[in-house]
């Protein structure tokens, strides 16, 4: 880094000095180069003064000529830097010509213009468009785009740009043309260009007001026959937001184009989502339901930006969970109503957990709309989207599905073709209630995971309940003292068989009414009235805030739960946090040379399930039956006791394998599938529970075990089965291992996305000789660093899903991951970024580890020429910025 780079603050936007209305773009494509001419209808802003300058961004760009009025500039008519394009003086309205050149074929961020697999490619958001051209790049520039694409007909003979088609034709030289005009004015990060060698899978959709709409999906050739699901799950997306929120499609084309090479999950340009390919390409052998669920997803979200994101976009980038933590609600809501609402609710929370709770607790922390960033690259983060649904989910909680449609329908007439601020969401949601959601907009502002504490008394005479609340957040980085938040608290009292009791408050009778408390004061009572005997507390149901929950109760209430709270997101809740508690009393035990014993009562409640598992939900029941997981272990203690976490989820997995063997296999023979493969969710509940059963039977690493995951592993019909296979065999020390490894690989290396499923499986492993088979494969063929997806599956793995061999006393793990990071950031600084936020969470772990940690921190920083994206997350996690 040659001068640190400076950091942009909300406090300083303001608008643009000059709009732009109108955009034609002109791309020539060739091997060598591309050639992009714009032009530009350009007017000044009305707030602006007269003698503002004009000044445009642009990176890496070779400028051709430019052109005011007619006129073309000379050198001394405008200033050009590494990062911006200025013109000192220009009328009130005006046409700016610019001619730029640039190299597509060594871009290799993935950021603006690029290549894939032989094609052409773009990716705007944030601001890649500047990479492109000259631009006023920001959200709230909204112009109307016409643009012509020109490339050699025989390798590129689809090329596609937003809106409507509306000419083709050849050119001289093997050339040919496309021209395309959107009628919608959109932002410049929305704006996408593919051509390509690619076959187009069609299919119709008529909205509900009767208008067809085109919806067409491209691809490699080879891949036509894995576009089914997508092209279903984008139809379900449609006909969803119609029915729910009554929104409806708006152009006659529906885009989808997959690629190889891609950054992110997918992307919303208008009319022309470009896709990650692993969120559309499936087929039952080579896809997982798990696959096939997140496909179904990430295509619903980019529709669903549609209306929130593209209709309506956001002022500046501070607010990007304007439409990103919308969008999340949206699709999690519709991913709900496919499968079971309960079974998705539990997999986001486990999520935000996970991997939110860890970011909000580490040196990254910022609020859901931050207030300054250096990359906001960087800021694409679980917190912007997976947080900022957890606020939407809050003021739908608070509102009720009716009243939040009506906000929502609100806000989008009234910003409808302009750029708003989370301010603006939660205007129209007050509104639309009466309510005062003043207090509701720290949720927007205040970094760190708020903590409850809640204590229940029960009063036998009085025959009162009282319950003393208590709210608090840490301090994070920049945000010394944390306000009190509005917090909705979903709850119930269960009586001693399990029934819901009637909640009678005086009081807070409305609240009541509903079983569900806003809180807003640090210390809150609320005292329950006759109440006929010591009742069951289910706190925060269906998880109604994102927060931890500090609960003292005894652990005969949390089996009690665990059998019988009529919420089911409450009842697994129950079993995790019964799990932690034991679990956590084994990383005592085994710190300390203690024999381990797992709670035989848990054990009971485990069988218990199993025997009854002929009955209800079986993707439910696989989830009850599922130990929380070692992140999630660690983020509940004050320092992360590494290998003793390890050490105790496995003992206590042997144990509950050992001791319901029986019912295990039982239920593993029970589950065996009756028909070819399907994804449907009722399949792939039983399926989840079928695989659970065998993961857990092969943690023993015993004769019998082996030998049904290796009959599983060969005669699968489908990728669910054969992958739940060959992950146990491969996580197991077993010397089978390597010959699945190896026939995994036989079977499948014509198949790049299945492959990362073989590198990732490899680099998870627990075991000893991880590490060094994660660098022998670094120079497999199936692996390459300038690929995602492959960098993701191998090294991210390795270093966010492998805690264990990460964290390896020696300091190897890290060294390793510092070195790909230096490798990699001149390639690719965003996916490099995003790896070096793994070394920044020292301050969770023992004094030996945290030095280390920071010695390859050290070592990334005193780097000259690190990129803007690494040194944000590298300095603010060494505590320089
Ligand atoms: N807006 C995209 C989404 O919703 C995110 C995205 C895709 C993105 N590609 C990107 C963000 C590249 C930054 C850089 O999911
Ligand atoms: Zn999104």
């Amino acid at each position: 880094m040659a001068a640190q780079p400076k950091t942009i603050l909300l406090k300083d936007y303001r608008p643009s000095a000059y709009l732009i209305e109108e955009v034609a773009l002109t791309v020539d494509l060739f091997e060598d180069r591309a050639r992009v001419c714009s032009r530009l209808v350009c007017c000044r802003n009305i707030q602006a003064a007269a003698d503002s300058p004009l000044v445009l961004q642009g990176r890496k760009l070779v400028l051709k000529g430019i052109v005011l009025d007619g006129l073309a500039l000379g050198p001394e008519q405008y200033l050009l830097d590494d990062e911006t394009l200025t013109i000192p003086a220009v009328p009130e309205r005006f046409v700016l010509e610019i001619e730029t050149e640039l190299y597509p074929q060594n871009n290799t961020s993935l950021d603006g213009l690029y290549r894939s697999s032989s094609n052409f490619c773009t990716q705007c958001e944030a601001e890649g468009f500047r990479k492109i051209t000259y631009f006023l790049d920001r959200p709230d520039v909204l112009a109307r785009y016409e643009v012509t694409i020109s490339a050699e007909q025989e390798r590129y003979p689809v090329l596609l740009a937003n809106g409507n088609r509306v000419e083709a034709g050849e050119l001289p030289q093997g050339r040919h043309y496309a021209r395309w005009q959107d009628p919608y004015p959109k932002p410049s990060y929305l704006f996408a260009m593919v051509a390509g060698n690619l076959v187009k899978i069609a299919d119709t959709f008529v909205t509900r007001s009767g208008r067809p709409v085109a919806l067409e999906i491209y691809v490699q050739s080879h891949n036509r026959d894995k576009c089914a699901h997508a092209m279903d799950s984008l139809k379900k997306a449609m006909a969803w937001d119609e029915e729910t929120f009554g929104l409806e499609y708006d152009l006659d084309q529906y885009m989808i184009v997959a690629v190889d090479d891609f950054n992110m999950g997918a992307m919303e340009n208008k009319g022309l989502n470009v896709f990650n390919s692993k969120y559309v390409l499936a087929r039952p052998d080579t896809a997982t339901d798990g696959d096939y669920e997140g496909i179904e997803a990430v295509i619903a979200h980019e529709y669903f930006h549609n209306w929130t994101g593209n209709r309506v976009t956001c002022r500046d980038w501070f607010q990007l969970s304007l439409k990103e933590g919308l969008t999340v609600f949206r699709d999690q809501q519709f991913t709900g109503d496919q499968i079971s609402p309960a079974v998705k609710r539990i997999h986001d929370v486990r999520l935000l957990r996970n991997v939110q709770f860890p970011e909000d607790n580490g040196p990254m922390a910022h609020p859901v709309r931050p207030d300054s960033f250096m990359e906001i690259n960087n800021f694409y983060t679980v917190t912007i989207y997976e947080k900022g649904a957890e606020i939407i989910r809050m003021l739908h909680t608070l509102l009720g599905q009716e009243l939040f449609r009506q906000g929502l329908a609100l806000y989008l007439t009234r910003h409808d073709g302009h750029a708003a601020t989370t301010d603006d969401f939660v205007q129209a949601m007050g509104e639309v209630s009466g309510r005062d959601l003043a207090q509701f907009k720290r949720w927007y502002t205040q970094a760190g995971t708020p903590q409850l504490k809640v204590q229940g008394e029960y009063d036998f005479q009085a025959r009162t309940y009282t319950l003393r609340l208590e709210q608090s957040t840490p301090p994070t980085a920049g945000q010394p003292e944390k306000e009190p938040l509005h917090i909705p608290v979903a709850l119930g009292l269960l009586d001693g068989q399990g029934r819901e009791m009637e909640l009678t408050c005086p009081e807070r009778q409305g609240e009541a009414a509903r079983g569900l408390f806003e809180l807003r004061n640090p210390q809150e009572t609320i005292r329950f009235n006759g109440v006929g005997e010591k009742p069951r507390l289910s706190i925060l149901r269906n998880f109604s805030a994102p927060l931890k929950v500090a609960y003292d109760c005894d652990e005969e209430e949390l089996l009690f739960l665990f059998r019988y709270d009529r919420d089911p997101f409450n009842r697994w809740e129950a079993g995790q946090c019964l799990a932690s508690r034991l679990l956590l009393g084994l990383v005592e035990d085994f710190r300390h040379n203690r024999p381990l014993v797992l709670d035989q009562r848990f054990v009971e409640a485990c069988g218990r399930l199993l025997g009854e598992e002929a009955m209800g939900d079986k993707a439910f029941l696989a989830l009850l039956l599922t130990l929380p997981s070692e992140e999630y272990l660690a983020e509940q203690m004050e320092v992360v006791a590494v290998e003793a976490i390890h050490a105790s989820r496995l003992f206590a997995r042997q144990t509950l394998s050992r001791s319901l063997r029986p019912l295990w296999e039982q239920v593993y023979q029970a589950n065996r599938a009756t028909g070819p493969y399907r994804y449907e969710p009722a399949l792939a509940g039983q399926r989840a529970l079928r695989n659970l059963c065998l993961t857990y039977l092969v943690t023993l690493e015993d004769e019998a075990a082996v030998q049904l995951a290796l009959a599983q592993f060969a005669k699968s019909d489908n990728m669910t089965d054969q992958m739940a296979a060959f992950a146990a065999l491969a996580h197991s020390a077993r010397p089978e291992r390597h010959q699945v490894i190896a026939d995994f690989y036989q079977q499948w290396q014509g198949d790049p996305l299945v492959l990362d499923k073989w590198l990732a499986v490899q680099a998870t492993a627990p075991l000893p000789e991880t590490l060094a088979e994660v660098q022998a494969l670094m120079d497999h063929p199936a692996f390459q660093l300038k690929n995602p997806n492959k960098v993701r599956a191998l090294i991210g793995s390795f270093a966010a899903g492998n805690p264990l061999c990460f964290h390896e006393m020696s300091g190897k793990g890290y060294s390793f991951l510092a070195e790909q990071i230096l490798v990699l950031d001149p390639l690719n600084p965003q996916i490099a970024a995003r790896l070096a936020a793994r070394l920044g969470r020292g301050a969770r772990y023992d004094a030996t580890r945290r030095t280390l940690m920071r010695g390859q921190l050290e070592r990334i920083v005193a780097n000259k020429s690190l990129s803007r994206d690494v040194y944000e997350v590298v300095s603010k996690s060494l505590g320089k910025v």
